[in-house]
């Protein structure tokens, strides 16, 4: 998809109502690597998954109910929920909860869907977090990454660093012991 042809993207601010738009983001992808860490350092190994789509009818975590289970209480609690849109077609969503704690801002969730992807729509709405993030006052942004080539590979080429064990939050930790956790300091 020709993004960079104009202003064919574009990107709004959501509502809570909205949250059902992430029914519509397809997830699915070819992972081809799995990160870990040991020690310090992050470590990728070949993988080959397929991961399906949201499942449109069940209450699992990976499912349409289940995703917005997960994202309702945040944004109801104030988090920015933002959308990026191809005409009106979404092609990527992004939930940033600014104030998550003093001086730290948490990316919570985003997708892009697949038929959009490597096209500049996530690094968009990365800018987006950004300039939120400093607006709200913070000094970096938190992200708890999926383990994949995308997840990592995305975040890495926007200058995030592997968080240290100081700065690792237990809260996510503790919530997603497998993801890779990542800071971008904006100071
Ligand atoms: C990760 C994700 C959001 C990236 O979205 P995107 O719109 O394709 O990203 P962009 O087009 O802005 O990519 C910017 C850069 O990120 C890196 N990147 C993106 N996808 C990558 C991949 N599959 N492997 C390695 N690096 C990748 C590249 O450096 C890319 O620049 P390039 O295309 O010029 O090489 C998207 O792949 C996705 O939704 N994946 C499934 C859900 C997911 O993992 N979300 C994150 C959960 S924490």
């Amino acid at each position: 998809m020709p993004i960079g042809d104009g202003n064919r993207l574009r990107i709004e601010q959501l509502r809570l109502e909205d949250l059902s738009l992430l029914g519509e983001i397809d997830r699915s992808e070819h992972q081809q690597f799995r990160y870990s860490v040991a020690g310090d350092q992050l470590i990728s190994r070949r993988f080959d998954f397929e991961v399906p789509g949201w499942d449109p009818v069940g209450h699992g975590d990976h499912s349409v109910t289940g995703i917005v289970s997960f994202a309702q209480p945040i944004v109801a609690r104030g988090a920015d929920f933002l959308g990026a849109f191809v005409a009106d077609e979404p092609a990527g969503l992004v939930i940033l909860d600014t104030k998550f704690e003093a001086g730290l801002s948490w990316l919570a969730l985003l997708y892009v869907d697949r038929v959009h992807r490597r096209g500049g729509v996530a690094s968009m709405l990365w800018s987006a977090t950004l300039r939120r993030s400093r607006a709200a006052g913070a000094a970096a942004v938190y992200v708890s990454a999926t383990p994949s080539d995308s997840a990592v590979g995305f975040y890495l080429s926007r200058g995030c660093h592997l968080a240290t064990r100081s700065e690792i939050n237990d809260g996510l930790y503790e919530l997603e012991p497998d993801d890779i956790h990542l800071i971008y300091d904006l100071s």
